[in-house]
Order: C-alpha cells, then structure tokens, then sequence
C-alpha cells in the first residue's frame, strides 16, 4: 500500500481490510431537491453532476478501484424532452469539465449501457475521452448511461445465443462466468456495495445480474446533498458487515 493511501484510510478511520473494491451508486432525488427549492428540476441534474466531483475524488484518495454511476437509465428517454436533452448537455459538459481531472490524477473513464441512442456529438466526446483514458488504472469511473440491467442482461443472451449458433460454444459451455463476459460489465469485479440516495428502496433494474451479492445501503439524503462524510461511513459499517456469500 502506498504510504499516501495509508494516511488517507488512517485519516477517515478504514481499514485496509475488507476494503470494497467496487461501488456502485444510484444517484436519485435530484428531482426532489430542486422542487424543495421550487427550482427547475433540471438545476437539481446541475447540483447532482457537482456531487459526483466530490466522491471521485475521495474514492481515488482511498484506493476505490471501481466506480459505477447510475446516471441515465434506459427508462428515463421516457422524461419529458426538455429533461433528456438538459440532462445530456449536463453529460457534454461533465466530459469537458473532468477532461483534465482524469488525465492528471490516472483515472480511467467507461460508459456502460446502449450508447449509440446518445446523441451523436455526445458519443463522439464520450469516446474520444474514453480512449484518452483507456491506458489509466489508478481508479475506473463508469458512468451507466442509458443503461438498464434487463436490457443488459437481454444483449449478453442474444451475444451467447449467436454463438452458439455460430458454434463457438455449446449450450452446456454456458456458465455464469459466461453470461458476466458478456454484460456490458464484463472484466469489472461485481459490486460490493449499492448505494441508494433519497429513500427510495428498490434497484429500478440497475445492474440486477452483478448485485447479486452487494451489500446495500440506502439514505434518505436527496443526492446533490450527498457528502463525502456519509461515503467514508457506508464504507466503515460496510467493513463492519459480515458477508458470506451464501455459506455459514
Ligand atoms: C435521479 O434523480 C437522477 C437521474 C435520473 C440522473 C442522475 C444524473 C445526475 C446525477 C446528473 C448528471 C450526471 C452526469 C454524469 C452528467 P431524479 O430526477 O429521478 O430525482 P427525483 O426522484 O427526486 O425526481
């Protein structure tokens, strides 16, 4: 462990044992958050684009080495225009914004989801900083976007269902290492911890094959509000937890 990670767990009171490698977020009730302000919903997707800053930055001090996002799920092309395209100009300038935040402190960009129904001059930024970063490794940020886990998990069946007709492989080949090698997520460890901001308690069908065995956590704070300190203390009772895996 390098000695600055070493400062860090000893400064937020973790341990390096039982250290998630892999969180996953759905970063929900930016909606609520503006209409207690009576503001646009829309200002509450600028505060919740803020939020993220804070919580990549803290995850790479601490040595996450995965982070997922729940940004933009399948479902949600069924918001009023308005709220799609503001939302997808709040991605476009995520991308700028973080450009040089990425690039200096090593950390890897990936998208998962349908990606080619983003807009085009969206997709284009999403790639070309994708492959900016492609050869950095201090922490991966994945932003799920037009994601959804049934839809996933759909893709990795007509994938494997091709090759079996192409017959590459047979149908009693098919494992569950199969099936994950073939979700958007393939090469990335399962999450170990779902959060789940503003009370809400339910997956709304993110990553429903790789939660499997996360342990969840769920807060009322509304996600613009959501802060680094109650981060660091889902990861302290996370460490706490004793997970088993399905075994005694
Ligand atoms: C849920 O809040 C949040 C979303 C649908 C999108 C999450 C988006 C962001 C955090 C900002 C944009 C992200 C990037 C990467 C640019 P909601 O609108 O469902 O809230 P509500 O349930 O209170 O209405």
């Amino acid at each position: 462990m390098n000695s600055r990670r070493e400062d860090f767990l000893k400064k937020y009171s973790l341990s390096d044992e039982n250290f998630p490698v892999h969180i996953a977020v759905i970063m929900d009730g930016n909606g609520r958050w503006a209409k207690k302000r009576l503001m646009n919903r829309v200002k509450g997707h600028e505060k919740g684009a803020d939020a993220i800053r804070g919580i990549v930055e803290l995850s790479r001090e601490i040595g996450l080495k995965y982070l997922s996002l729940y940004a933009f799920s399948t479902e949600n092309w069924n918001r009023p225009k308005t709220e799609v395209s503001a939302l997808m100009s709040l991605l476009e300038r995520f991308i700028k914004n973080e450009r040089s935040n990425f690039l200096e402190n090593d950390i890897r960009l990936n998208a998962f989801g349908e990606l080619e129904k983003l807009p085009d001059k969206v997709l284009k930024k999403l790639n070309a900083l994708m492959d900016e970063t492609r050869s950095n490794s201090t922490m991966c940020l994945n932003l799920c976007l037009s994601y959804g886990g049934r839809n996933d998990i759909l893709h990795a069946v007509r994938k494997i269902a091709a090759d079996v007709e192409n017959k590459v492989i047979s149908p009693d080949d098919i494992s569950e290492e199969t099936i994950s090698a073939n979700l958007y997520t393939k090469g990335f460890p399962d999450p170990d911890i779902l959060i789940r901001t503003s009370g809400e308690m339910r997956l709304s069908n993110f990553m429903m094959w790789q939660l499997s065995y996360a342990e969840l956590f769920f807060t009322n704070t509304l996600w613009p509000d959501f802060t680094r300190e109650e981060f660091l203390d889902i990861i302290r009772q996370f460490q706490t937890r004793d997970r088993r895996f399905g075994k005694v």
